[in-house]
């Protein structure tokens, strides 16, 4: 049986991970491994309805506001329970897990943007999901304002389209995502070798390729 591999796409709302993360399965699948995508929060039953809270522009006019440890109380619950459920049984598997999202959103999003510390995240993390780390992170750092700007316009359009309400995060101030930023850029250059930032706003075939290398390699060099 190969070995299990963990991978996670980060990167801001609008980044176009998602849609990445979607090309690496489609070509992974194809060259004949076994993928099992799924995405921070939400891909469980109880994750999902975590989403729902967490996500939902309108969940504060019934909930009252959340509080910033409460959200990220709410994100470990979410994640205990994916890698309860699918990610540690598939590495065990010897899947490729795909996972949109994971702890290092919680160190950018509560970490900074929340102002709560990359500390306390990371002890969270240690505590919670018994510090599983992905053996390869792709993180995506097009320009914040591009990134900002396709999240918003696409969040209206499915709000028009289906009446969803993603909007929660989205709703936030420049600053915010500023914070973020920067989290992210600091995530990078503390572990250059997990993970591997993208910068550019090459078109969705061009980053598709540099995925697509980065990961053959990796694989290669731990399954050969
Ligand atoms: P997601 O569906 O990943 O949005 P997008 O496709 O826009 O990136 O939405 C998840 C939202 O939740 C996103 O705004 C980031 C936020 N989030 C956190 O704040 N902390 C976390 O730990 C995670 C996993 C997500």
């Amino acid at each position: 049986m190969p070995q299990g591999f963990f991978i996670t796409f980060e990167g801001l709302d609008g980044s176009g991970k998602t849609t990445q993360l979607r090309r690496l399965a489609t070509s992974l699948t194809e060259a004949g491994h076994t993928v099992i995508a799924l995405r921070n929060p939400g891909g469980t039953v109880l994750g999902d309805r975590i989403r729902g809270i967490l996500l939902d522009s309108n969940s504060e006019a019934d909930l009252g506001p959340i509080s910033p440890l409460a959200e990220l109380a709410l994100m470990f619950a979410d994640r205990a329970q994916s890698i309860a459920e699918i990610v540690r049984p598939a590495i065990a598997a010897g899947s490729i897990v795909l996972c949109d999202r994971y702890t290092d959103s919680s160190e950018a999003y509560q970490g900074a943007g929340r102002e709560l510390g990359s500390d306390r995240v990371r002890a969270v993390h240690a505590a919670i999901c018994d510090n599983l780390q992905p053996d390869l992170t792709i993180l995506l750092l097009p320009d914040l304002a591009a990134s900002l700007r396709r999240a918003r316009r696409r969040n209206t359009r499915a709000v028009q389209q289906s009446g969803a309400d993603e909007n929660r995060f989205e709703r936030e101030g420049d600053q915010f995502y500023q914070r973020i930023h920067s989290a992210y850029e600091a995530i990078a250059a503390r572990e250059p070798q997990r993970v591997v930032a993208i910068r550019d706003d090459a078109s969705v075939d061009q980053i598709a390729a540099i995925v697509h290398s980065v990961v053959s390699a990796r694989l290669e060099s731990v399954r050969s």
